[in-house]
């Protein structure tokens, strides 16, 4: 494993949009390691959340790195706009995404890590002939297009399957857990060999922001062997 602990990205998506920049300094003064920026369009997901010029603002201040979360059709189209509005992470939808091998390679020569997407119906084989290109997958554990929503259990089956199928091709990859996550289902996941952490609503609803990401740095467990 190439990180020794795991990765907290708080989703900025369950921020006080009317207080964004309060909400960014929290971030860049906590224990979190990414901004988790969540682009929907309406389209691929029943909900729109913000665009680009509100990415640009947030990562003006950021001092974390901005990984992004393309909920979008044909998400080729915006690559380049979205590693110009500060992308250092850009994952998009399996289900999105035609010639995913192509699009990947896209998303690297723009000088991002490549990630990939996968909705809770999809099933973590399908990843097989591209695993090896893959810096990340994000593994829904909730349907897009909300925070908030109730964690799906099947997810740590398929971060087992996931880390099972890049063992000893891609060792480094990061395995990054988004919907539904709390202190509750923390070590759980980490433990199946997740190891990047989304929190949105458990964060941003908590009384205190910045202790509840320092808790979740905090999580201690043993991963288990593939
Ligand atoms: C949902 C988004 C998530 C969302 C997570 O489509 O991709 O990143 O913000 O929110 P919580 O942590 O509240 O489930
Ligand atoms: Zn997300």
């Amino acid at each position: 494993m190439p990180i020794t602990k795991h990765l907290i990205a708080p989703s900025v998506l369950a921020a006080d949009f009317a207080k964004l920049y309060d909400d960014i300094q929290m971030i860049n003064n906590s224990e979190a390691d990414w901004f988790h920026i969540d682009i929907m369009d309406g389209v691929f997901v029943p909900n729109i959340s913000f665009g680009f010029p509100v990415m640009q603002a947030i990562a003006k201040y950021a001092t974390k790195p901005l990984d992004v979360h393309l909920m979008i059709v044909d998400p080729d189209r915006y690559l380049k706009n979205c590693k110009d509005s500060g992308a250092s992470m850009i994952t998009v939808h399996y289900e999105a995404c035609t010639h995913l091998h192509r699009t990947l390679a896209a998303i690297k020569e723009l000088g991002c890590k490549a990630g990939v997407a996968l909705n809770p119906h999809t099933p973590v084989s399908l990843l097989a002939d591209v695993i090896r290109d893959i810096d990340l997958v994000l593994v829904m554990s909730v349907n897009p297009g909300f925070g908030g929503q109730k964690f799906i259990e099947r997810t740590y089956d398929k971060v087992k399957a996931l880390r099972a199928l890049a063992a000893g091709v891609n060792d480094s990859l990061l395995i990054e857990i988004d919907g539904g996550v709390t202190l509750q289902n923390a070590a759980s996941l980490l433990q199946a060999g997740a190891n990047v952490l989304v929190a949105g609503s458990f964060v941003f609803n908590a009384a205190d922001s910045m202790e509840t990401i320092k808790k979740l740095k905090a999580v201690d467990y043993t991963l288990r062997s593939v």
